[in-house]
């Protein structure tokens, strides 16, 4: 009997014959062969993929050249089974799984790559509008443009705190304070890591009302009264009012402007709860400060270029940067100043150290 990871029968052929040249054959291959079930089907039970045999076999081909597959001859038969990398990332099954984030990646990001000339030449707009007809000012109906697209999103967000979410929250000393919000919260899976380091907090997950529906249904929380749920528009509605307020991967979404309004809203929230903390300009002061001090590579600024294309952010600074995560530490009054604390996601998500 073939062993449960030799699942996959093609005609017998030569060496992996595709060869990628370059980043965009890679991503292309890699999200066909997400979108197909490929490394699930490959990590679960003998099936068929719903493609014909040749299309099958050069998708499985360049998996193999990819790295992301093995391949094997055993009875002049071809068998194909995951590599650990493919386990490990690329199963839906794993712990670890990025699919949804590749998925989303493939079916939005991707797309508006795809526009990036037409989105520098027409100064103002955004890709989003050629990829999907909606202008900038609404760069959460794109994203959430349909039912199916919205847990997508969500879960693709959701994909990289699986993976650094404790590693991220560890970079700070969060204890002092019992109460905190994620505003923008999205999924919930930071909150989760919150929680289940301090024990003692309680979080609250504040985000717009269909996302907090949407987490609710889809995404298991502790029942218990540590978590906490806000719906409403964090640039118009009151906000909840905790000791600390993370703001992970929000504020590079909006303008300089936008950044300042909802980081004076969220001074203002947290102040209620410590009314001697100084005046919310340390908060705009901060921000450029913060920013001009993550410039980063050649890679960050090609992502700053998308961003600056996709979402209304990158105008923050001069020199753009995409700001992953920021804590407010609003309650440092000891220090006399209003404090923000920062991490760059890919850097405490780095393995190397
Ligand atoms: C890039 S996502 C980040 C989500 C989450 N913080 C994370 O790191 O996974 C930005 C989040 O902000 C939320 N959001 C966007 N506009 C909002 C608004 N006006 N009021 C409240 N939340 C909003 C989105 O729904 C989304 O969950």
């Amino acid at each position: 009997m073939a062993s449960p990871s030799a699942l996959l029968w093609v005609p017998p052929r030569g060496p992996p014959s595709l060869s990628p040249s370059g980043c965009v054959h890679r991503g292309m291959v890699l999200f066909a062969a997400c979108e197909l079930g490929v490394f699930d089907l490959l990590a679960a039970v003998a099936a068929r993929l719903g493609v014909s045999s040749r299309e099958t076999e050069l998708l499985l081909d360049a998996c193999v050249s990819l790295k992301l597959l093995h391949v094997e001859v055993r009875r002049e038969k071809a068998v194909y089974e995951n590599t650990e990398l493919a386990s490990t990332y690329l199963a839906r099954a794993s712990p670890k799984s990025q699919q949804d984030m590749l998925l989303y990646t493939a079916r939005t990001t991707f797309l508006c790559w795809g526009h990036l000339a037409a989105a520098v030449r027409w100064t103002g707009r955004t890709s989003y509008l050629k990829a999907f007809g909606v202008p900038s000012e609404d760069l959460f109906t794109a994203i959430y443009r349909s039912e199916g697209e919205t847990p997508q999103a969500v879960r693709g967000l959701q994909d990289e705190w699986r993976l650094g979410g404790p590693r991220v929250v560890a970079a700070f000393d969060l204890s002092p304070f019992p109460l905190i919000c994620d505003l923008g919260g999205g999924s919930g899976a930071l909150a989760k890591a919150c929680m289940s380091l301090y024990p003692g907090s309680q979080v609250t997950v504040s985000d717009i009302a269909d996302v907090v529906q949407m987490a609710k249904r889809h995404f298991s929380f502790p029942e218990d009264e540590r978590t906490g749920f806000c719906e409403g528009d964090f640039f118009k509605d009151s906000l909840p009012e905790p000791g600390l307020c993370i703001l992970a991967r929000v504020l590079r979404d909006w303008t300089g402007d936008k950044c300042s309004h909802l980081l004076v809203r969220t001074y203002q929230a947290c102040k209620t709860r410590s009314p001697g903390t100084p005046g919310a300009e340390c908060a705009k002061m901060d921000l450029p400060r913060l920013c001009k001090c993550m410039q980063g590579d050649v890679c960050e600024g090609a992502e700053s270029v998308l961003f600056g294309t996709m979402h209304q952010g990158g105008t923050v600074t001069p020199s753009p940067c995409p700001v992953e995560m920021l804590v407010m530490k609003l309650l440092e009054t000891a220090y006399g100043v209003l404090q923000i604390h920062c991490v760059h996601l890919w850097a405490a998500l780095c393995p190397c150290d």
